[in-house]
């Protein structure tokens, strides 16, 4: 009787093995970002989605959440280290609370003249010894990818300077923004993203600084009356995976997203300006926003007004990474 029990248990054991729904059951990705899925960020998860489960041939699934509907800023990073999510691609400027503040140095005003620039950065060693300061904290970087540039938008007009003082504006959570901020007199206030359209038309802060795609999709033009076009600054992506998931992988997985990895980025990378620029002739259409433009002058003093924050920003990024970073950009140390 005993044995045939047995027996019997070896034989529904192998039967479950043997299950076409036991070989079958998908290595599971969810991928959670704060954007909208019509956005550089947005649009290029779904291509990593897309092809992640050509190359695996169903191996692997990936879910996207996209919009903060699983997670907002900071709880999505914790998420990740604790495995319950497995991929993101925050901004560089939200790596801080995480420990790892050189990511901050991306955010240093007008560091950046075009993506042309950035790639040096980002495809070359500086970004390469950058990405491996996640290891540390169990995280696995696998790619840059581009938002754009940056516009300020507030109720007020914003062109010299002084316009900035005393208002109060919504940063991400870097200290490199938060100095770009202070240092013209202006209020900085960190605030998750799923936040900003609520805080700006509710008045909890005056005004923000982000991308034309960002300030488009979460209609931020609706409530702010003015658009500076300024380009002080870029946004852009760091995509990571917790590294115990990615290093537990089948290596012929790991490889096959890699290559799709690869493949996105390429694309985000390809469509992002184009993403920016679209945005841009939205809101342009939509009335509901005036686009200051800069006179050479004024865009000027606006840059020398921001220049003391690379003094201010060298004991929290450290001075010889900045200096890696303006060798790269500006082909010199400072
Ligand atoms: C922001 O918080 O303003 C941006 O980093 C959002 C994003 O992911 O582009």
């Amino acid at each position: 009787m005993r044995t045939y029990a047995i027996a019997a248990s070896i034989v529904a054991l192998a039967l479950a093995f043997a299950s076409p729904a036991a070989a079958q059951t998908p290595i599971i990705i969810k991928f959670s970002h704060v954007v909208a899925t019509d956005t550089p960020k947005g649009k290029a998860a779904e291509k990593f989605k897309e092809l992640a489960e050509k190359y695996t041939a169903g191996k692997v699934k990936v879910e996207v959440y996209p919009n903060s509907s699983l997670y907002k800023d900071k709880e999505e990073l914790e998420a990740l280290q604790l495995g319950s999510v497995q991929m993101l691609a925050p901004s560089n400027s939200k790596f801080g609370p995480l420990g790892i503040k050189e990511f901050e140095a991306f955010d240093l005003p007008y560091l950046l003249p075009d993506l042309k620039t950035l790639r040096k950065v980002t495809e070359g060693p500086l970004g390469a010894k950058l990405l491996k300061l996640l290891d540390s904290k169990g995280i696995t970087g696998l790619a840059y990818w581009d938002n754009g540039f940056k516009q300020m938008s507030a109720n007020k007009k914003l062109i010299a300077p002084e316009d900035y003082k005393g208002v109060k504006f919504r940063i991400q959570s870097s200290r490199v923004i938060q100095a770009q901020f202070k240092v013209l007199g202006a209020l900085p206030q960190v605030m998750a993203f799923s936040e900003v359209y609520q805080a700006l038309q509710t008045g909890v802060v005056d005004g923000q600084e982000n991308t034309w795609s960002n300030i488009f999709t979460q209609k931020m033009h609706e409530v702010q009356k003015y658009i500076t076009e300024t380009n002080h600054g870029y946004i852009g992506y760091v995509v990571i995976v917790n590294k115990k998931f990615w290093d537990d992988l089948p290596a012929d997985v790991r490889e096959q997203l890699s290559r799709a990895m690869k493949e996105a980025t390429d694309f985000n990378n390809a469509q992002s300006q184009k993403e920016n620029d679209d945005a841009l002739a939205e809101i342009k259409k939509s009335g509901k926003s005036e686009i200051i433009a800069l006179t050479p002058a004024q865009d000027k003093a606006m840059r020398d007004a921001m220049e003391p924050v690379y003094k201010d920003v060298a004991g929290r990024v450290g001075q010889p990474l900045i200096d890696e970073f303006l060798k790269e950009t500006r082909g010199a140390t400072n």
